[in-house]
């Protein structure tokens, strides 16, 4: 799979920036839907545009509303998997009296779904007007029915489908067809709120794009652009003003910055900063050049393609309480990181120590107030967690994932502040199926290799930003290269060689980076080798609040 990956870098206070023309902001078309009422999430669930979803949640329920382009049926659901079963669905419309039909149901194969003995989804509104069919209907995020899907934290894949006409009744459902249907991953409660910011009176808006902090892809490459990071480049000068290179061999070596400040990938949205921090530039220490780098994925090699998508960042002269920073943790990417062949579910288990933390914060009285998380591997990743451990005890998740999906990448907004204190810890965990390989699968930037990386969005901003660890195998020879070349000829449908990794993987020392290129001169912080802790006491979430559980 070809991966490649272009840099520009731009000096931020030198250009002219104009600030956008009206018609950048309107709607593409003004046959958007009118919700009921302010929700902080939309999505359009289709590319034409005749699915739109509204949600919100609190910390017990979530109240949807679609808007559809049909005076049909229209059905909604929540599935792991995206397939059209098992699901948990509704079904709703409104006859030609005004009256609305609505139904919590499942599906059990290819067929009409069918009723829930126990109905969990409740109908708030329906109605009919200039857009089509809106339903309203709200559901507890744990409904207790084992019929109704979970709502937690992890990726889900909403379904969605609708039809030109009302059925007789439930039972008679006619078939929405292949075209009026679909699946969408979304992140239900963590999700980035859409629409909701709006830029201060004196804000000035920079765009980094090719040629000249919001995606803005060209149209039409959405499939290509896979995608964005923006760091910091702390000895760019004005010599290197708007380069544009190829990446990896062509990349000058004072240009390789790895603080990064923007990170986006496949799926996501315009990024806003909760309203008592931001990323301050252009003071003293912060960032002065930026550079933006781009990794495409094209796996048919198609040719041709023009792309010249980037960010947008909305910047303000008036100061926000806190400097924000990003903590980039997980494994640090190099083929140090293998990934067994025929493994279904692989862990890939890597460490923030609590010493790098502790020269982070400096002091005890200090802590980190993280706001959000963006957790990110390659096409083998399952699921994510970002453990968080304070002295022996494990906490609370950071960031947990567990149906991750490659093709809906986005920053989590944590529903509450959390705080990383003097003395605590991470641990990252990757899961990976690999039973589609025949080959190991080593860390590295291009698709088909891997990665493991938690980006962790805090305020006050410290001088760390790498917090990152790979396992030496040290057990094989001193070499860790090597060590991974014998590796990788190994017999991996043997059970002996994966019993004696297995052994390697629970015994080896552990590289780690704790690094600030921010400050090169002010900080050296050392590289040590450790083994990853575990805790004593392991994080054992709420129990569920349903009847008969215990
Ligand atoms: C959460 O939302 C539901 C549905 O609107 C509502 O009934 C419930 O009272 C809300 N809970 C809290 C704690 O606000
Ligand atoms: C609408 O109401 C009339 C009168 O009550 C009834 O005969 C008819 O079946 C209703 N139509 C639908 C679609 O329910
Ligand atoms: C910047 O330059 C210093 C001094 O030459 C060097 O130690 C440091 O590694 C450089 N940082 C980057 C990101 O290139
Ligand atoms: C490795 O560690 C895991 C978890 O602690 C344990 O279940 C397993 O038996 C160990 N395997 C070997 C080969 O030491």
């Amino acid at each position: 799979m070809a991966v490649k990956v272009s840099y520009l870098l731009l000096l931020l206070v030198a250009k002219c920036f104009g600030k956008p023309s009206p018609e950048d902001s309107l709607p593409a078309t003004t046959t958007e839907p009118i919700p009921t009422e302010s929700f902080g999430n939309v999505w359009k669930l289709d590319v034409q545009g005749n699915y739109w979803l509204f949600w919100k949640t609190n910390a017990s329920h979530v109240i949807f509303e679609t808007h559809v382009k049909t005076k049909g049926y229209v059905g909604f659901g929540l599935s792991s998997n995206g397939k059209m079963f098992p699901s948990d669905v509704v079904i709703g419309w409104v006859d030609s009296n005004g009256t609305t039909h609505f139904k919590d149901c499942h599906t059990e194969g290819h067929y009409a779904p069918i009723i829930d003995a126990s109905q969990d989804w409740f109908l708030l509104l329906g109605k009919e007007d200039n857009f089509g069919t809106v339903l309203k209907f709200t559901r507890k995020l744990d409904t207790c029915d084992d019929k109704d899907y979970l709502i937690t934290e992890s990726t889900v894949k909403v379904i969605y489908s609708y039809h030109p006409d009302d059925p007789t009744s439930f039972s008679s459902l006619p078939w929405h067809g292949a075209e009026r249907r679909g699946t969408k991953s979304l992140m239900l409660l963590t999700s980035v709120k859409a629409n909701e910011y709006v830029p201060p009176s004196d804000a000035e808006q920079f765009d980094m794009l090719y040629h000249n902090y919001e995606p803005i892809i060209t149209p039409g490459n959405e499939d290509y652009v896979h995608h964005i990071v923006v760091s910091n480049c702390p000895n760019a000068t004005d010599a290197d003003k708007d380069e544009v290179f190829e990446c990896y061999g062509h990349r000058p070596k004072h240009l390789e910055c790895n603080d990064i400040v923007i990170a986006w990938a496949v799926g996501g949205v315009a990024f806003d900063f909760p309203s008592n921090a931001g990323f301050s530039f252009n003071t003293p220490g912060d960032p002065k050049f930026l550079l933006m780098e781009t990794h495409f994925n094209n796996p048919t090699m198609k040719s041709g393609i023009i792309d010249s998508s980037g960010i947008r960042i909305t910047a303000t002269q008036r100061l926000r309480q806190y400097d924000s920073g990003v903590l980039q943790t997980g494994a640090i990417v190099n083929k140090l990181q293998f990934i067994p062949p025929h493994e279904k579910n692989f862990l890939s288990r890597h460490s923030c120590s609590q010493q790098c933390l502790e020269k982070a914060l400096v002091t005890q009285q200090n802590s980190m107030k993280v706001f959000a998380t963006l957790l990110h591997s390659h096409l083998l990743g399952t699921s994510m967690v970002a453990h968080h451990i304070r002295g022996d005890v494990e906490l609370e998740p950071l960031a947990q994932d567990l149906s991750y999906d490659f093709d809906y990448q986005d920053a989590r907004v944590l529903s509450k502040e959390r705080e990383i204190k003097y003395g605590d810890s991470l641990t990252i965990d990757c899961h990976y199926d690999s039973t589609g390989r025949t080959k190991p699968t080593l860390g590295g930037l291009s698709t088909a290799e891997e990665m493991c990386l938690a980006f962790i969005y805090y305020y006050p901003k410290t001088e760390i930003s790498n917090c990152q660890s790979l396992p030496l195998y040290d057990q094989l020879g001193s070499n860790p290269g090597h060590n991974v070349d014998m590796m990788y000829s190994w017999n991996w449908q043997n059970q002996d060689v994966k019993a004696k990794f297995q052994d390697i993987m629970n015994k080896t020392n552990v590289y780690h980076i704790c690094n600030s290129p921010t400050h090169p001169d002010s900080t050296n912080y050392q590289q040590n080798m450790y083994r990853v802790p575990e805790p004593r006491t392991k994080y054992t979430p709420p129990p569920r609040q349903c009847p008969g559980s215990q």
